[in-house]
């Protein structure tokens, strides 16, 4: 258990290098074991997540060397070890193995996946689609066991465009006779990487970043390839949520603003000042933010889930009455308690959270129950009159490197405390 205190009330300004993208970065270490030779990737955050993927990538028998960033893996001598419970535990995608080791070995074993406390977050698409594909799974309580002596090129029309359903059956696609179409695929930038990683391995792929995605068949390439990590930005949004609910001024560089577009319409309509260019975002915020009237989060491109908890704290602050309503995962507004602890006036009812806009927030001890809450709590309490601390921080550190000395370097006065 961890947490870190923070002394609100500091605006945060300066420039920032934001990481490598956390929800890119999991789906292509996993499909790098479909390549039976050398990756280098570069931009690898170093978050506790990737950790975790690493040891599931030795576990396999990849070989892993990961220093400042780069990543080297050399997958050759892999082989179809089951993943253990602890290991699958730790992250919703340690799932995502499985459709690589149906493709590269024809089978795999693993635990269902932990990760964020946010709703139920079951794996039905994923383990329908791979049925679909030729795959034979049975479930042994948490277990599930897979196997395929031939995996068969099929359509696979997905019920909601879940991402990392897309990414499974993309993986397990690579491994299929015949083309494999998915329908009703998710269409976030995370796919079009994932597409771009597969392709370098050798995979014929048209369509990511569409509904339709088709997977023509996989012809493994020998040589070494080098893939980069794009920017973050799930976490670019948070820094600059943090800037924006503090009346500061940040430039975070490294980031493609066609990524943000929905985010960067949010802040926007919130009173902020964004100059945008190919290669960053600068924000000035108002001395106070205006309330947004509706909110919703749903598939990209729109509004993502995973910013929500940020514009929540910001609509806590904003002048005015705004509206967020909770689309994708069902158990995301609980940090709406947490903000209420520190005077925010929030009033939840189903899937939708009614904000009135205080003046000020007052420091708190909170709870930061999942990655993307614990981060929001976090913006909240830099803007909160005095001292807050924001425990489960541990859940941050699964998502967001370095936090602690960004948030310095911009001029916040924070620090870790460790139990
Ligand atoms: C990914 C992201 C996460 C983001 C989410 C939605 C990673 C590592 N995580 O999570 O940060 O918040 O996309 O943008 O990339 N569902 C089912 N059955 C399934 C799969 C999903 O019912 O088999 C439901 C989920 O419960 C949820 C919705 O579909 O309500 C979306 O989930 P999904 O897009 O799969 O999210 P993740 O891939 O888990």
């Amino acid at each position: 258990m961890s947490g870190i205190g923070i002394e609100g009330g500091c605006r945060l300004t300066g420039e920032m290098e934001i990481q490598g993208s956390k929800n890119a970065v999991l789906p292509v270490l996993a499909a790098s074991i479909l390549h039976s030779g050398v990756t280098v990737f570069t931009h690898v955050p170093d978050i506790a997540d990737v950790r975790a993927s690493l040891e599931i990538l030795e576990l396999l028998g990849a070989r892993t060397e990961f220093r400042d960033h780069f990543l080297w893996i050399d997958a050759s001598e892999a082989g179809p070890s089951e993943i253990p419970k602890e290991l699958g535990e730790r992250m919703r995608s340690s799932v995502l193995f499985l459709g690589p080791l149906l493709a590269r070995f024809g089978e795999g074993a693993l635990y269902r996946p932990g990760g964020c406390a946010i709703g139920k977050r079951p794996v039905d698409y994923h383990l329908t689609g791979l049925t679909r594909l030729g795959a034979e799974l049975s479930c042994e309580g948490e277990r599930i066991l897979a196997s395929a002596r031939h995996l068969t090129g099929c359509s696979v029309t997905l019920p909601y465009p879940s991402v990392g359903a897309t990414e499974q059956l993309l993986l397990a696609a690579c491994g299929a006779n015949g083309p494999t179409r998915i329908l009703g695929a998710a269409r976030e930038p995370e796919i079009v990487t994932l597409c771009r990683y597969l392709k370098m391995a050798g995979a014929q792929i048209d369509g990511e970043g569409s509904t339709e995605i088709v997977v023509h068949g996989f012809r493994p390439v020998a040589r070494e390839i080098r893939f980069q990590i794009p920017g973050d930005r799930i976490a670019a949004g948070s820094y600059l949520a943090a800037a924006a609910v503090t009346g500061g001024r940040i430039h975070v560089e490294g980031i493609h603003p066609s990524h943000l577009w929905s985010t960067i319409c949010g802040f926007r309509q919130m009173g902020c000042d964004l100059r945008l260019d190919p290669e960053g975002i600068f924000l000035s915020a108002p001395e106070r933010l205006t309330a947004l009237p509706f909110l919703s989060t749903d598939p990209y491109p729109a509004f993502p889930t995973d910013m929500q908890s940020a514009f929540l704290a910001m609509m806590s602050l904003a002048d005015g009455e705004s509206v967020m309503e909770e689309n994708v995962f069902e158990k995301r507004l609980t940090m709406a308690k947490e903000l209420n602890r520190m005077g925010a006036n929030i009033e939840v009812e189903g899937k939708r959270a009614r904000c009135t806009g205080v003046e000020r927030l007052h420091g708190a001890e909170l709870q930061g129950a999942d990655l993307r809450s614990g981060a929001g709590l976090i913006a909240a309490a830099l803007a909160a009159d005095g001292v807050s601390t924001v425990n489960g921080f541990e859940h941050v550190e699964r998502g967001y490197e370095n936090m602690v000395e960004i948030l310095k370097s911009l001029g916040a006065k924070v620090w870790k405390i460790t139990e």
